[in-house]
């Protein structure tokens, strides 16, 4: 049976548009961050602190974090590879931090320049940090279903780094679908296996929808107990260091298939939809949300 709720977190301003050549402007990434929250998503990534010569858009991290108005409730999550992004991240008052490895080691090497090994350590100071200045802490598994560099990976890496990330103190663990290869049964299966090792209720499914599976990954990840799902709005989004991939699943798609399954998300699709078209429109693209698409168009 599928849970009666899930969790949405929002990654478009920080999955969204980190891979944007043009640099958007601070002033539209705190108004995107702010229409979300207004919107009821409970937690939305919103800024990474990471050295912007890897990803120059997401260099004004401190200044979105600063800028945006902060919805009582409301967990606002950013990326930090290593203790100095932590530092920032704490500056700025984030709620959550995100440690981000890779089940496999060609990627782990493209994205942060170290091995899986070497990550888990350098990740080690920032855990111990976070836990001592009371901040959530989530951990992210990159190329969990498949790797652009390697290949296939197998399910035992995906659960030997969730299992190092849970040792870490990790609340949540994100099985992430990086250039969004996996398919239905292949992510029952990856599921199946880290819920052995971490709580169903703190393992979150991160799906791109390079291939068009995402929504089919998502029922499946739920039928094994998953609650909590990554989504972007209009569908933006693309990794730097994945040639080819795409964005995230659309917010707008899951919205409309959770409210036709009748899971609560707690947010207003036809808000979502505008909030989908004010954004593609200030950023130069088009939607690639079909139910935004649909909806808008009614
Ligand atoms: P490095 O070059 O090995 O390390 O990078 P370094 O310590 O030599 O640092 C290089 C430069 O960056 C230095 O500057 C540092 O000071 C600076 P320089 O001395 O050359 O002027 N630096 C920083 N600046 C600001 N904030 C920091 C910071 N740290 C160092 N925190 C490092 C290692 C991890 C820093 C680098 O590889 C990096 O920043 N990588 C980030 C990559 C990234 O953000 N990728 C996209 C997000 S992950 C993703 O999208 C996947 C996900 O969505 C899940 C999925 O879909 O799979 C989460
Ligand atoms: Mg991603």
């Amino acid at each position: 049976s599928l849970p009666a709720k899930v969790k949405i977190v929002e990654v478009s301003p920080r999955d969204g548009l980190q891979n944007e050549k043009e640099f958007i402007a601070t002033e539209v990434k705190i108004e995107l961050v702010d229409r979300l929250s207004a919107a009821g998503f409970p937690n939305i990534e919103a800024a990474s602190f990471v050295s912007p010569k890897w990803v120059p858009q997401m260099a004004d991290g401190a200044e979105v974090m600063r800028g945006i108005e902060r919805r009582p409730g409301t967990i606002y999550s950013v990326l930090t590879p290593n203790l100095r992004g932590f530092e920032g991240a704490l500056a700025t008052r984030a709620d959550e931090v995100v440690i981000f490895g890779a089940a496999s080691e060609a990627f782990s090497q493209k994205n942060i320049n170290c091995t899986i090994a070497e990550s888990i350590a350098r990740f080690e100071p920032v855990a111990q940090a976070a836990k001592q200045a009371g901040v959530r802490l989530r951990g992210s598994i990159s190329c969990a279903l498949g790797c652009p560099y390697q290949g296939e990976v197998p399910i035992e890496s995906v659960v030997d780094v969730a299992r190092r990330l849970l040792a870490l103190g990790c609340d949540e663990i994100d099985v992430a679908d990086t250039i969004g290869v996996g398919t239905a049964t292949r992510v029952h299966q990856v599921m199946e296996a880290v819920t052995k090792v971490v709580d169903p209720a703190r393992v979150s499914g991160h799906f791109h929808d390079t291939y068009g599976q995402s929504l089919a990954n998502i029922l499946a990840a739920m039928e094994t107990g998953i609650s909590i799902f990554h989504t972007s709005v209009a569908g933006l989004g693309g990794c730097p260091y994945a040639k080819g991939a795409t964005g995230n699943v659309a917010t707008e798609d899951v919205l409309y298939m959770m409210d036709g399954l009748g899971v609560d998300t707690g947010v207003d699709l036809n808000e979502v939809v505008d909030i989908g078209m004010w954004i593609s429109a200030s950023i130069g693209r088009k939607t690639s949300s079909r139910a935004g698409n649909a909806l808008a168009a009614r």
